[in-house]
């Protein structure tokens, strides 16, 4: 049975050993890691094209904390108060079936008003494809709340605003699951083909992404009468998630894959228990990404030590980083653990750094405000 033979750990080498013998050391036994992800492509959904019920929108969507350890790729959540505007219009100065991005304001007025080019252009553009868009012209405004490769899901922030936008002004045709496929499409040209902070930043609360092809996301629920804070220390470094991917291990021990996935798997339960303590040594757990990108951003490594001594239940890299996640049950409790991880990025990294407590965000996004036809 070579097979299941494959899938036991190495021998450990046993305890009776007379003689100090160095035990021969066992061949690890790797998992491949492959990024290879089949691609579900953007296709119409609607039979008719759908006319504008709206002149103008305008729409939210909050940052997320994607992986949360040993999630990588697959589990991430949407957190309060902090994230990205879209505004959107009919425009009949526009090309119908076009989308013209008229101004970039905020923490990031820098990006491309290429609609190609633009994370809420490209996932403005899928939206519409969806809904088949042939006869209007729109023109968008972004405001970005969030600062670029900060770990906060900047660019699914955006892209989210912009699905809803679309879908809003059009009568609200496509559902929340199927606003994902289209700012996959941005997250794909951005950062890589990953739904854990797009599917989050559009659906709110927690969500697990069961299998990409075809896409399958199941939101889990943290029961209501729990509490959960999360620490976000951010520093001024920038970590762009197309680096930090490239520095992920392309083999993992199996022990380690074992190990992770009974991580992920208490992660889970943690969620739908409302377990903040379970959630934070599930979410400490990774021994697979987080070992390899926090030597790449400066005072990780402390950071985390320094939130696990002021008593956080738990600390890692808020996807692919800078920002550093703690979590804890008592809003107080958390203000002192940020400060103490603002010391430590100071202090062991020499970055300037500010933190914040927020909750879990359970909406997603949404429509702030409308202007009717
Ligand atoms: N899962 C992605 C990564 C999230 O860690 O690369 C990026 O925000």
């Amino acid at each position: 049975m070579a097979t299941t033979l494959s899938f036991h750990s190495p021998s450990k080498p046993t305890s009776h050993f007379h003689f100090q013998l160095k035990p021969k050391p066992s061949p690890p036994l790797f998992a491949k890691v492959s990024f290879f992800r089949c691609r579900a492509s953007v296709q119409t959904l609607v039979a008719v094209e759908p006319e504008p019920v709206f002149t103008s929108v305008k729409t939210f969507a909050p940052a997320t904390v994607a992986n949360l350890g040993p999630g990588f790729d697959f589990l991430g959540c949407a957190v309060d108060g902090l994230g990205d505007h879209v505004t959107l219009r009919v425009d009949p100065s526009v090309r119908a079936g076009e989308i013209l991005i008229s101004e970039i304001t905020g923490t990031a007025t820098k990006l491309s008003t290429n609609p190609l080019r633009n994370c809420a252009g490209i996932a403005a553009i899928a939206t519409m494809k969806m809904l088949g868009i042939r006869s209007v012209g729109l023109s968008l405004d972004l405001h970005k709340g969030l600062p670029l490769g900060s770990g906060l899901g900047s660019s699914a922030a955006s892209a989210a605003a912009a699905a809803v936008a679309v879908n809003e002004i059009f009568g609200r045709k496509l559902r929340k699951e199927e606003l994902v496929l289209a700012g996959l499409e941005s997250e794909a040209k951005v950062s890589g083909y990953h739904a854990d902070n797009i599917a989050p930043a559009i659906m709110g609360g927690f969500v697990l992404i069961r299998s990409y092809e075809p896409l399958d996301l199941k939101p889990l629920r943290f029961p209501s009468d729990k509490d959960l804070f999360f620490v976000l220390a951010s520093p001024e470094f920038e970590a762009p998630t197309k680096k930090m991917r490239a520095a992920l291990p392309a083999e993992i021990p199996m022990a380690h894959h074992v190990w992770n996935s009974s991580q992920a798997a208490a992660l889970v339960a943690a969620v739908l228990e409302g377990d903040a303590v379970m959630l934070g040594k599930a979410l400490s757990g990774d021994r697979v990404v987080e070992p390899t990108r926090a030597p790449l951003i400066p005072g990780m490594e402390a950071v985390k030590k320094a939130a696990l001594e002021a008593g956080a239940f738990g600390c890692t890299i808020s996807g692919a980083g800078p920002t550093a996640v703690a979590v804890v049950d008592v809003e107080e409790k958390g203000e002192e653990i940020g400060e103490k991880m603002v010391e430590a990025f100071m202090k062991v990294g020499n970055l300037k750094s500010v933190a914040s407590v927020k909750k879990l965000d359970k909406i997603g996004a949404r429509l702030v405000s409308s202007i009717s036809r």
